[in-house]
């Protein structure tokens, strides 16, 4: 046993059954680095959506936990994730954020990769002699597997099949790719920011909506009257959280809104009625404008898959580890592929509304989630709080249901982190 091993064998001190977690969690920077190969190099990690590599050659960059990656869509339109590093002497391949191409050369010797990550050539390769094997030089390879659009990789051979270890998740994703309003759902564009915050800060932060009415009072007051009752899902008390294994759940905050495909009937939210009219212009029959209307407005539940994207509303939210304290947030807008063009207009608005960097949501989400960082720098020995609802949870398919405003999110996601860190 390492002495980092040693060091966290006791993990009920940092995470305790009665679901409180130690200040350390956040501060240890040899707890992630433990956190970084024991999780992220172990499990399913979510490295792109499908709409991003969409033709052959098309590439884009990610990461696995702290490791670089290229997600590339080869000739036979087989989509491989492979370390972006150079086999030669470790240098990145790639540095473009997203694009298309041929093959990948090294700029540092000029060592030439395949779109499947094979080495194809090397300069003056008679000084390797004659026995070099270009067949074992290649970028190295991530296990990968895609559900409803949705790519994710692992470093870890032996892990379950994705389709198992999402489980009741998958029925989720379903429901909430019925945005695309009848399209296939097509990812707009994205930004990126940096929070001085540990990881796990954002991971609680999604299945959270206990802090929806004080955080996001501002949001909540730049929206009309109707669509502000629709925001007041604490109030009504209406939703609920559910753990739904291996440290994934889903908080539905607004139950009529979870599948976009019910009531289509409703009447049309007036904050959609010029959409809707500008639609029934363009000569789309009303059952389809109600339906793309629906849908624009984005589903009704944030899904949270551990260990590092959520599907909230309308996009994605991805993080990446980036040190101890220190987490890159993407955001990623979602639209209809080959929809309107006045419907994906009104989507990237909504985005901008709330999670774009002058929007109205997101800015006063980073500015807690700092605080958080900066006030465990005090009271080490006082401890994190994801207890609320453990008094009146119910039990679900995968584990427990708790009410709207229940830590019952978090408390799956620090159970599978549990489960992770003792293997
Ligand atoms: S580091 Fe890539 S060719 Fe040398
Ligand atoms: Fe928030």
């Amino acid at each position: 046993m390492s002495q980092a091993q040693m060091k966290f064998s006791d993990l009920d001190a940092l995470y305790s059954p009665d679901a409180k977690v130690a200040t350390s969690m956040y501060e240890d920077p040899d707890l992630f680095k433990e956190e970084m190969q024991r999780i992220f190099h172990n499990t399913w990690v979510w490295v792109a959506h499908q709409s991003e590599v969409p033709e052959k050659g098309s590439f884009k960059l990610s990461t696995v936990g702290q490791d670089p990656v290229i997600v590339v869509r080869d000739r036979k339109d087989q989509i491989h994730v492979m370390v972006n590093r150079c086999r030669h002497r470790a240098a990145t391949v790639c540095e473009v954020k997203k694009g298309k191409t041929s093959s990948f050369q090294c700029p540092y010797h000029g060592w030439g990769y395949a779109l499947d990550g094979s080495l194809r050539a090397l300069p003056y390769p008679e000084q390797y002699g004659d026995d070099f094997d270009k067949e074992s030089h290649g970028l190295r390879k991530l296990r990968t597997e895609s559900y409803g659009g949705m790519i994710f990789a692992t470093f870890n051979e032996d892990i379950e099949p994705l389709a198992d270890f999402l489980g009741p998740v998958k029925k989720w994703i379903d429901l909430f790719m019925k945005q695309g309003g009848g399209f296939p759902v097509k990812v707009l564009g994205e930004h990126q920011f940096s929070v001085p915050m540990n990881w796990k800060v954002q991971l609680e932060n999604t299945t959270d909506a206990y802090h929806f009415p004080v955080v996001h009072k501002s949001f909540l007051q730049s929206l009309d009257g109707q669509t502000n009752e629709i925001f007041q899902f604490l109030e009504t008390g209406k939703g609920c959280v559910e753990d739904l294994g291996n440290g994934h759940s889903v908080m539905v905050m607004i139950p009529e809104l979870v599948d976009l495909d019910e009531n289509l009937d409703d009447p049309i939210p007036d904050r959609f009625e010029e959409l809707a009219q500008e639609l029934r212009d363009e000569g789309y029959p009303d059952d389809q404008v109600r339906k793309i209307v629906r849908a624009v407005g984005g589903a009704g539940f944030n899904l949270n898959l551990f260990p590092n994207v959520s599907f909230s509303l309308s996009f994605f939210r991805v993080l990446t580890p980036i040190s101890v304290d220190k987490t890159d947030i993407r955001h990623i807008a979602l639209g209809m592929e080959g929809g309107p063009a006045a419907a994906n207009r009104m989507r990237l608005r909504l985005h901008e509304h709330f999670q774009g960097p002058m929007g109205f949501g997101s800015p006063d989400d980073a500015e807690v989630w700092e605080r958080v960082q900066r006030g465990t720098q005090g009271g080490e020995e006082l401890k994190i709080l994801v207890n609320r609802g453990i008094v009146d949870e119910t039990p679900g398919e995968a584990g427990p249901i708790g009410h709207i405003s229940a830590e019952t999110g978090m408390r799956a996601a620090y159970s599978m982190w549990k489960r992770m860190m003792s293997v």
